[in-house]
């Protein structure tokens, strides 16, 4: 077995069969080659690995080079996509060889992090993936935000196809990138994709002519469903500007679904507000995302609370070490050192921590780490818990 990079050419007959038989309906009809090149421009910039038996691909894995706000700092992260083996070759160790490699390649050309949506998360805990929080989806009946048709409210909202509003929606969500904890977009390449399918609206919140609140949606028919993507809004001004849009389909739509962070509460958004708001995990449809860290020395700026101490992490092919932590200045210093390290962690835990998951006794409970009572204080006030809202869905 070998494992190579492919070209772009390539996915066409090694990569997207495999893809297509994992995730699709299948075995397809027509035949699809024609439509398949033009998901190519799409996959350009992506690395992608497969591990070859006598010539022929049997698992492939790919990164998407992406960016990611971790804790005030903007990253490369590489957005693991399009894992499969076939189904002849499954269980074999084919795919974790093939990731072992990719992160190790995207870890040495500057990615600082990874992110993926798993199939199964104990797959991917044992990679060092950490579990994120589930975006809610909120299901609401138009009536119920009749409250929000009283509002006088500054700023006006735009209407378009998402075509027209790309270039403004993009905008919206690097300025998200630049202030959210956890929040990842797509490559330029890659998130063209969206507007290129031209498959939604998109309206716009603007108030003294800045762009607050942004919201892609489809409406599925008449008395049926409007389908919001992430309701994107700065502060609940936007927000407002955004329900009091959708109200407006009263009498057109039965219901109103919309995708929010998970530390959102719908509930609070008005008096009366009956909403449904649901984090629905099932495997293998719907999961939450999972990240990691790649580099540890890398983490050097993002935002930290007071404290230092040196923790060991363990049993890692790429941040296995100690470092030393210092966050006195309000900035982590991350400092390889050979000092002995006061809590050990895998790397499941040092990145349950840095992204601000799971509290330093949890990480204990969940087997990523031995930390006496003393550092878990320390690590508390250097990495205070945050939401991490990923965003993209790859
Ligand atoms: C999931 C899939 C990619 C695994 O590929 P594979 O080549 O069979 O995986 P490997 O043989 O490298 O397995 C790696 C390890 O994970 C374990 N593993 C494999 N499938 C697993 C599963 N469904 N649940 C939990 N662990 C699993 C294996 O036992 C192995 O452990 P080991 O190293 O201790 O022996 C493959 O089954 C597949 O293509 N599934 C359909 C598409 C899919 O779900 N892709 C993943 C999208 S995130």
């Amino acid at each position: 077995m070998t494992i190579r990079r492919i070209s772009s050419e390539e996915r066409l007959t090694a990569s997207f069969p495999l893809l297509g038989y994992a995730f699709e309906h299948s075995p397809g009809t027509a035949d699809r080659v024609e439509e398949l090149r033009g998901y190519l421009p799409y996959n350009e910039g992506n690395v992608t690995l497969a591990a070859e038996e006598n010539g022929t691909a049997v698992a492939v894995a790919s990164a998407i080079p992406m960016r990611q706000n971790i804790r005030g700092a903007v990253v490369p992260m590489a957005g693991i996509a399009g894992v499969a083996t076939h189904p002849l070759a499954r269980r074999q160790g084919h795919v974790r060889r093939v990731l072992t490699r990719l992160l190790g390649e995207m870890r040495d050309e500057g990615f600082v992090a990874t992110a993926l949506y798993p199939f199964r998360p104990s797959f991917y805990e044992r990679f060092g993936y950490v579990g994120f929080p589930m975006p809610r989806t909120v299901t609401v009946a138009p009536a119920d935000l009749a409250s929000f048709l009283r509002l006088d409210l500054p700023g006006e909202i735009t209407w378009q196809r998402i075509k027209d509003g790309y270039d403004s929606y993009r905008a919206f969500t690097q300025r998200f990138l630049a202030e959210r904890h956890g929040f990842a977009v797509f490559p330029d390449f890659r998130a063209a994709r969206q507007r290129d399918r031209n498959e939604e609206w998109l309206i716009t919140a603007v108030v003294d002519g800045e762009t607050v609140a942004a919201v892609p949606y489809r409406i599925s028919g008449h008395a049926q469903d409007l389908v919001a993507g992430d309701l994107l809004a700065t502060d609940p001004v936007a927000r407002a500007l955004v329900l009091q849009f959708f109200a407006r389909h009263v009498d057109q739509v039965e219901r109103i679904t919309m995708t929010v962070a998970a530390d959102e509460n719908p509930e609070l958004w008005g008096t009366d507000l009956a909403a449904h708001t649901e984090a629905k995990i099932h495997f293998p449809g719907s999961s939450a995302p999972m990240a990691r860290i790649l580099s540890m020395p890398a983490l050097t700026g993002i935002d930290a609370g007071p404290g230092r101490l040196t923790v060991e992490v363990v049993d890692d092919p790429f941040i296995a070490g100690s470092y030393l932590l210092d966050g006195e200045s309000g900035r982590l210093e991350v400092t390889p050192t050979d000092s002995p390290a006061t809590a050990t962690l895998t790397a499941a835990g040092i990145s349950a921590l840095v992204y601000g998951v799971l509290d330093p006794v949890e990480v204990v409970l969940r087997g990523f780490g031995a930390i006496p009572d003393a550092a878990a204080a320390t690590l508390r006030s250097l990495f205070p818990r945050r939401t991490p809202n990923l965003f993209a869905a790859f």
